[in-house]
């Protein structure tokens, strides 16, 4: 069954699981959103039956989903997810993200993602996050270097976004770097 209880909260903002039944609400917020999102996220084209089998790729260990949520209100401000989780010696994930237009540029996307950043190292026992960005995604790298992420380098023709294989630069944050640890010896 769909568990939708917060797992973590900030001043503002509370991150719980996507399930199904964010559809309606997301959907609504997506659409909104196009002008935001392209050519730095895919394009959002899901119907329900498509939504519930992106929901369900979050029940499998190797990928998980969160939504960003007022807490007063609920209503969802963000998503995050953490991709292609690898385990064993590795112990790291990709991160995808977005806002949504009516409420970009509050300082959300911030206190949501440092919620993941901290559920990720602690609870889920991950050492190392990463997040590909497009060069030109200036909202994205403000983002990740005020969250501490340091910039690795750059994967030329990295992902097939908006019709074409665009380069983007991988940054970076380990469990020592978000916890301030001076163990953390590169
Ligand atoms: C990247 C993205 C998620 C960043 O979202 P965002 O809304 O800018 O992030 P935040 O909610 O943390 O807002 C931060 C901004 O709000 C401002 N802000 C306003 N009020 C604030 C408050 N009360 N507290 C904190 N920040 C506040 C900050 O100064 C900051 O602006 P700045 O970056 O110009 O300095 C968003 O631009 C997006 O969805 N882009 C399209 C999808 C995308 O690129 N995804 C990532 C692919 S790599």
């Amino acid at each position: 069954m769909a568990d939708d209880t917060f797992l973590a909260h900030g001043p503002r903002v509370a991150i719980r699981r996507i399930t199904v039944r964010d559809h309606a609400e997301i959907d609504a917020l997506a659409r909104a959103s196009a002008a935001l999102h392209v050519p730095w996220v895919p394009r959002w084209e899901h119907t329900p039956d498509s939504f519930a089998a992106y929901v369900e790729r979050f029940d499998h260990a190797t990928h998980k989903g969160f939504v960003i949520c007022l807490h007063e209100t609920g209503a969802v401000v963000g998503g995050v997810n953490i991709n292609n989780i690898v385990r064993g010696t590795i112990q790291s994930g990709s991160l995808g993200y977005a806002a949504y237009a009516p409420t970009t540029g509050r300082g959300y996307m911030t206190e949501g993602l440092r919620l993941v950043m901290a559920y990720a190292f602690d609870d889920l026992g991950l050492h190392r996050l990463e997040a590909n960005i497009q060069p030109a995604n200036v909202a994205s790298i403000r983002l990740v270097e005020r969250l501490g992420f340091e910039r690795e380098g750059y994967s030329p023709r990295f992902q097939y976004l908006d019709g074409a294989w665009r380069g983007h630069e991988r940054w970076a944050v380990t469990a020592e770097m978000a916890l301030g640890d001076p163990r953390d010896a590169g």
